[in-house]
């Protein structure tokens, strides 16, 4: 099995934290979730961080918990939020340091995941109902997809499996793949 890390990227939706969570127990790994550390360091949540600091300044802190993540001495199961990947340096960084899976699931069942409330926890799906939510959704995973593609050593598919089978799925590669 491979001493590095695990790497979890994909729109929101797509089942990082869940899986991952899934896979680090599987694992007997620690879980490291990119926005919980953002929020840790910034010592208040995502949406307050866009709201009062705006979007690219919740993307520098992103830029750092990538990087702290990365540099762990121990082995972990890493999730990114969604847009983690945009970054040219943050890609690099999580190709070099661990296997990187790009869990892939259709707009419909991203915006069925996300929910009603998803502009609560999530502020580029807030102030939408959700069907603008659902557009958004479908908007952005169109403008990511070629990004994930590019950053993601694999590719899960999501859709009609339960968070057990993907987190299945993703052991198998991850302990198959060559060291
Ligand atoms: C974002 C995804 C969110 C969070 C922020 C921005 C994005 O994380 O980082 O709201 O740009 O896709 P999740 O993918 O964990 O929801």
């Amino acid at each position: 099995m491979s001493a590095r890390h695990l790497v979890l990227v994909g729109m929101m939706g797509a089942g990082k934290t869940s899986v991952g969570r899934r896979c680090a127990s599987r694992l007997g790994r620690s879980f490291v979730d990119t926005d919980d550390l953002v929020e840790a360091n910034a010592g208040t949540r995502v949406a307050e961080i866009f709201e009062s600091l705006g979007e690219p300044a919740f993307r520098a802190l992103e830029r750092a918990a990538v990087a702290d993540a990365c540099a762990s001495p121990d082995p972990l199961v890493i999730a990114c939020g969604g847009g983690a990947v945009l970054d040219a340096e943050s890609r690099r960084a999580l190709r070099a340091a661990g296997l990187v899976v790009w869990l892939r699931a259709s707009p419909s069942v991203l915006s069925d995941r996300v929910g009603r409330n998803a502009g609560a926890d999530r502020p580029l799906l807030a102030g939408a109902g959700s069907a603008p939510a659902a557009a958004t959704l479908e908007r952005l995973a169109a403008l990511r997809a070629g990004t994930y593609e590019a950053s993601a050593d694999v590719v899960v598919d999501t859709d009609g499996r339960t968070v057990d089978e993907v987190a299945g799925a993703v052991v198998d590669v991850f302990e198959n793949e060559p060291a």
